[in-house]
């Protein structure tokens, strides 16, 4: 497998494979690596000659200096995990943060019409400014043809999509499915730091989100929210910090009120964030 580290190496390599014509995907990870990440990159090797996969630790998407210093860096299983994928189509892009930002570690102010400011645009402040910043960059320098964004992350893969859009970047963005344990739980690299009383709390969360599902078929989308809030108020170990179901293209809370005027022309999806001691999870 190939591996990189600096921007002229990983460039005079996309150029030869440009010159040959093959098809190139882009997977831009921040390594801690698991099954959720392989998803994405084997969807990837599917519709593509060669896949780039980014390791990179992005430090201005972290609003919080304790969290970025605690991120798990394992890229030796990192490769390793990529290996069983494939050995000769995967070429794995780290740089270092001087090699990237060359000098000026500050994020591009992006107007992505609003999404950045719905759900964890509330929470996490410049954050998708830093996530625009190092995809942007991503893409001109891997150039791909597709690039892999997980569902799991469903607002970044909006804001993504909108940047490619305002920006006219020539890149097709692909979403991917969440992937998950067989108990439920949304893979993440943090469900490792859960202490086993709350790692087997929190497939409670996908189970809730399934029910409210259920419920949106008959009930109006506040009478939805009040029941999961309920349902987490009486939860001993996990700690709601927002659930709300939305529009997909604008991210903005379903306000009609007739559970019937939901089904007609838009689409809905149902988000949540939720506190299990100190580690916050998505869903
Ligand atoms: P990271 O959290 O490492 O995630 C990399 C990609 O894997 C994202 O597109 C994310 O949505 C996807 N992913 C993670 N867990 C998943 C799961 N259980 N099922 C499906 N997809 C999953 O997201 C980032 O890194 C960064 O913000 C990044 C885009 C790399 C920019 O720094």
């Amino acid at each position: 497998m190939e591996f990189y580290s600096e921007k002229q190496q990983i460039t005079s390599i996309i150029n030869a494979f440009k010159a040959k014509q093959l098809t190139l995907g882009l997977v831009p990870t921040m390594g801690a690596l698991h099954e959720g990440h392989l998803q994405l990159v084997k969807k990837a090797l599917d519709n593509n000659d060669k896949v780039v996969v980014s390791i990179f630790v992005n430090p201005t998407q972290f609003d919080n200096s304790e969290d970025l210093k605690k991120y798990p860096r394992t890229l030796k299983k990192d490769l390793e995990l990529l290996k069983t994928v494939s050995k000769d189509r995967i070429i794995v892009y780290a740089p270092t943060v001087d090699d990237i930002y060359e000098g000026k570690t500050v994020s591009q102010s992006f107007d992505f019409d609003g999404l950045e400011f719905e759900m964890e645009g509330k929470f996490r402040d410049g954050h998708f400014d830093g996530v625009g910043t190092i995809v942007k960059r991503f893409f001109e320098i891997v150039k791909p043809h597709n690039a892999y964004f997980g569902e799991k992350d469903f607002q970044q893969l909006q804001i993504i999509k909108k940047m490619v859009e305002k920006n006219h970047i020539p890149v097709n963005v692909v979403g991917c499915k969440i992937y998950r344990e067989a108990s439920g739980l949304a893979m993440s690299s943090r469900n490792t730091r859960l202490k086993p009383a709350y790692k087997k709390a929190a497939p409670f969360i996908y189970k809730t989100l399934t029910a409210a599902k259920k419920h949106f078929g008959t009930k109006s989308a506040n009478k939805v929210l009040e029941w999961v809030e309920k349902q987490f108020a009486k939860h001993d170990l996990l700690e709601l910090e927002y659930f709300i179901i939305a529009d997909v293209n604008t991210l903005k809370a379903v306000k009609r009120k007739s559970p019937d005027s939901y089904r007609k022309k838009k689409s809905y999806r149902a988000f949540i964030a939720v506190y299990a001691d100190d580690i916050r999870l998505i869903d």
